[in-house]
């Protein structure tokens, strides 16, 4: 399998391979990364200075032991100690605005750089690809670039220094005890947390996966808003939903009560160090080997040290988690596309654009031929036809000139060039669409049109209107062709989605034409206008017509019939009546159909598309 290497979930671990990746973002403002590690060890220096202050305050008040302090070094102390609170957070709030442009901005780059590479990527694997769980992944992803930047510069270096210099501190005044107590609760608040995170790990995934799924469950539901109806599902829709919701909840149960088995653990650890060394300096005091001002110290260090331990423990976590996510990014990253260009691609030559399948062979999956030895031209300026049953494989033929997949056997060449050995970028540059399932962006209908040249000027754009009898539908709009056409275009009738589509086409003006059963949807009156249309702007064009009812192309220079992927017939409408094969048959059985129903398809209620 093409995308085999696309694991489920990555697993959770600390991952030197995100941390290298980042390196380049942080290098791009290395001057902004330098000013933001200033400010926080000014923060730093601010915040293990108040013990200090605390202690001198406190044995300065002690008139047991001297006359009570001048009020100049009082205030001094005060002002001093208030100072110090203030430019502890100023500090801190500084460095994350200097340092918030810097996630920003690798936030932006990444997420551009996930989008470019979703484009990038082939039909075959959007098809397979929940879009709504692949939105969730992005954005998992991305907001664990931001955490993981921000926590491993400003959080786990800088609080592993407070611990050494905390340490320090005690050990140099107060002896070998304080810093034994500190770092052993230290060790064992990691070690606990580390052991813990780890068996927490599953429920974190399984909350996420119940979390991706519901997601997608929600979004494809909405997408499919009328079919809902159509059927009065709701009830049946919501049932589905709760299902995944219901999962979702478990999971969550589960990952709370291992984050209070975390949390309670971690509590007890630092509440039996911080009895023990308040215990101790309690001691010390009463036998006068300390002041009173010491035993503040000691407290305001464990105070401040715990802190942002059980912070630690936290960021650990969601350290290890953000990590995941975005291994689980960059996994995405490296899927490769299955259609890619050649090394030697060359931008593709049009020079009378002739069309050409040489003996093509093609099946979606191994196990299921679509194409078989197809072998038919195009000539340059001539129009083909493209005829046969639904599921013959037409549009098959399409998706392979547009190169959304390569042959299995045979090739499909373009002015003698295989496809395989140009750019995908000048291929597609040459042809215009026309799909059978038009789907448009949620714009206006003008809009619409001009994303078949976003260059093109807006009496360009009116042109293609005009010439795919586009103009009276927008004419009759109150809002003409500002009028939204809602999310996939789902505002606008078949008929009317194919026309702008055919406008696109028109505007994009390339010199192959593709038209999948581009009148499909439309009733014969506007078919007329249209095949109109596309016969004047085909006019000098090579171009495809694939259709399903058969009198749209009755003028085409030459019908191939198609059967079950393979080309049974070919010939003009005059030849292949006289063959009396299987087109004569279809023709029969269209015509009587047609005559069963004189103005069909005129009076069918709704339309095809
Ligand atoms: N992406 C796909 N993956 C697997 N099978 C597909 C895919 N697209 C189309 N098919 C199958 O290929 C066959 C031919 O489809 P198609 O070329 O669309 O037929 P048509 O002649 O009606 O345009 C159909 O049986 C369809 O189910
Ligand atoms: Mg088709």
């Amino acid at each position: 399998m093409r995308h085999g290497n696309f694991s489920n979930e990555p697993e959770q671990r600390f991952s030197w391979r995100v941390l290298n990746a980042l390196t380049p973002y942080l290098w791009e403002y290395r001057a902004r990364v330098f000013l933001a590690l200033l400010f926080l060890i000014a923060a730093k220096g601010a915040i293990l200075v108040i013990p200090f202050l605390q202690k001198y305050l406190v044995d300065s008040l002690d008139i047991s032991k001297g006359p009570s302090p001048a009020t100049t070094v009082l205030l001094f102390l005060v002002i001093a100690y208030g100072l110090a609170r203030f430019a502890n957070t100023l500090f801190g709030e500084i460095r994350d605005t200097v340092f918030g442009r810097v996630t920003e901005r690798a936030m932006r780059r990444i997420g551009l750089q996930v989008f470019r590479h979703l484009h990038a990527l082939d039909l075959d694997f959007h098809l397979n690809r929940q879009t709504g769980g692949l939105a969730r992944d992005i954005e998992r992803g991305v907001t664990g670039i931001s955490f993981l930047m921000r926590f491993f510069v400003f959080n786990i270096a800088p609080t592993i220094f407070e611990i050494v210099m905390v340490v320090g501190i005690l050990l140099a005044n107060y002896g070998v005890s304080y810093a034994v107590i500190t770092l052993f609760a230290v060790t064992a608040y990691g070690v606990f947390s580390a052991r813990a995170t780890e068996w927490r790990t599953q429920f974190v995934r399984e909350a996420n996966e119940a979390d991706s799924s519901s997601n997608t469950r929600a979004i494809d539901s909405l997408m499919n808003f009328e079919t809902v109806k159509y059927f009065t599902n709701e009830e049946f829709e919501a049932q589905r939903y709760d299902t995944e919701l219901e999962k979702w909840e478990i999971a969550r149960r589960k990952n709370r009560l291992s984050v209070f088995t975390l949390n309670s653990g971690q509590a007890m650890i630092i509440a039996v160090a911080q009895t023990s060394m308040i215990g101790l300096a309690a001691f010390q005091v009463r036998a006068q080997e300390i002041t009173l001002g010491d035993l503040v110290l000691v407290n305001a260090f464990m105070i401040q040290l715990f802190m942002p331990l059980g912070f630690l423990g936290f960021i650990y976590r969601e350290i290890k988690g953000s990590m995941a996510n975005i291994e689980r990014m960059f996994e995405l990253l490296a899927v490769e596309p299955g259609i890619r260009d050649a090394d030697d691609a060359r931008d593709l030559e049009i020079s009378r654009g002739e069309l050409r399948f040489d003996n093509v062979t093609f099946g979606y999956r191994p196990d299921r031929r679509i194409l078989n030895d197809v072998s038919f031209a195009v000539p340059p300026g001539q129009k083909i036809a493209v005829v046969g049953a639904s599921g013959a494989g037409k549009s098959t033929l399409m998706k392979l000139v547009f190169r959304f997949y390569d042959p299995d056997a045979g090739r499909v060449t373009i002015d003698g060039q295989d496809l395989r050995r140009v750019t995908q970028h000048s291929l597609r540059a040459a042809i215009g669409i026309v799909p059978q399932d038009t789907v448009l962006f949620n714009d206006s209908i003008f809009e619409n049109v001009r994303y078949g040249r976003p260059e093109a000027t807006d009496d360009e754009v009116w042109d293609a209107i005009n010439l795919a009898n586009l103009a009276q539908f927008i004419a009759s709009l109150p809002k003409g062709g500002d009028t939204l056409v809602g999310e996939r275009g789902l505002k606008l009738s078949g008929g009317e989605k194919q026309r702008v589509a055919i406008a696109r086409a028109m505007l994009k003006q390339p010199p192959i034409l593709i038209f999948d059963e581009a009148t499909s949807s439309l009733d014969s009156k506007s078919e007329q206008a249209i095949l109109a249309a596309i016969e004047n702007i085909s006019a000098g064009h090579t171009s495809l017509v694939i259709a399903h009812r058969l009198s749209t192309v009755v003028d085409a220079d030459r019908i191939v019939v198609l059967d079950h992927g393979a080309v049974v017939e070919q010939g003009s409408h005059r030849e292949l009546l006289t063959q009396d094969g299987k087109y004569a048959e279809l023709w029969r059985i269209q015509q009587a159909e047609a005559r069963n129903r004189p103005t069909a398809p005129d009076l069918l209620v709704g339309d095809a598309g």
